[in-house]
């Protein structure tokens, strides 16, 4: 049988029902009944690499992952969605891609770190877009406006080459391998959300346009 592709070594995007190797770091919880407390523990399917993002985040307890979002089953949205209000629609999966996991550091200090296992894990879905902005109230009237990060980021990146061999994010060295190309020909990081040209090879402007099917 032949092994199965790893996700850092896709030449093109992943075929939805196929299995693949994917990074993955075991989340723990307690669940409290009434027969006690359990631990619970399950393989949630991340990108690499850790990295922590003091240019975007006032606040940080310790290097964070952000979800492959492609390999998440219902079960580990659950634990990370607070607002899965539709499940399975775009939308909610979009929203998810704005969460994280923390490595916080009282728990590095007890000698608690995340470690990453190569899972074999389902396709489920294609990599939807990162999200330009998240509405916190679906019915809101409020116009959506492009969020801070994007505007943070475009200011340092735009411009900025991609080498066509690595493969990666100019911004945390997140894999571009294996992403859906948009109808102009970009791909767009699902770290957070910068556009890049495939033709050029470089960071473009995401045009406000994409704001109209922002969450
Ligand atoms: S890793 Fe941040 S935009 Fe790509």
């Amino acid at each position: 049988m032949k092994p199965l592709l790893k996700t850092s070594e896709l030449e093109s995007e992943p075929v939805v029902g196929r299995f693949y190797k994917v990074p993955c770091i075991r989340h723990f919880w307690m669940n409290y009944g009434s027969f006690g407390c359990r631990e619970r523990k399950l393989w949630v399917p991340v990108l690499l690499p850790a990295h922590r993002d003091p240019d975007l985040l006032k606040a940080e307890p310790g290097p964070h992952y952000h979800f492959d979002v492609r390999f998440m089953s219902h079960r580990a949205a659950d634990l990370f969605c607070f607002t899965w209000e539709h499940k399975d629609d775009l939308q909610s999966w979009r929203r998810l891609m704005t969460n994280i996991m923390w490595e916080f550091s009282e728990e590095r200090a007890m000698g608690y770190r995340f470690k990453i296992k190569w899972k074999r894990r389902k396709c489920l879905r294609s990599m939807p877009p990162f999200p330009l902005n998240v509405r916190n109230n679906r019915n809101s009237q409020n116009p959506v406006k492009r969020s801070r990060v994007s505007q943070i980021l475009e200011s340092q990146f735009i411009g900025r080459r991609v080498c066509s061999n690595r493969l990666v994010c100019p911004h945390r060295g997140i894999s571009l391998r294996g992403l859906p190309v948009q109808a102009d020909g970009s791909i767009i990081c699902p770290g957070h959300g910068l556009k890049i040209c495939t033709e050029r090879m470089q960071v473009v402007y995401r045009e406000d346009e994409a704001i109209k099917e922002a969450l």
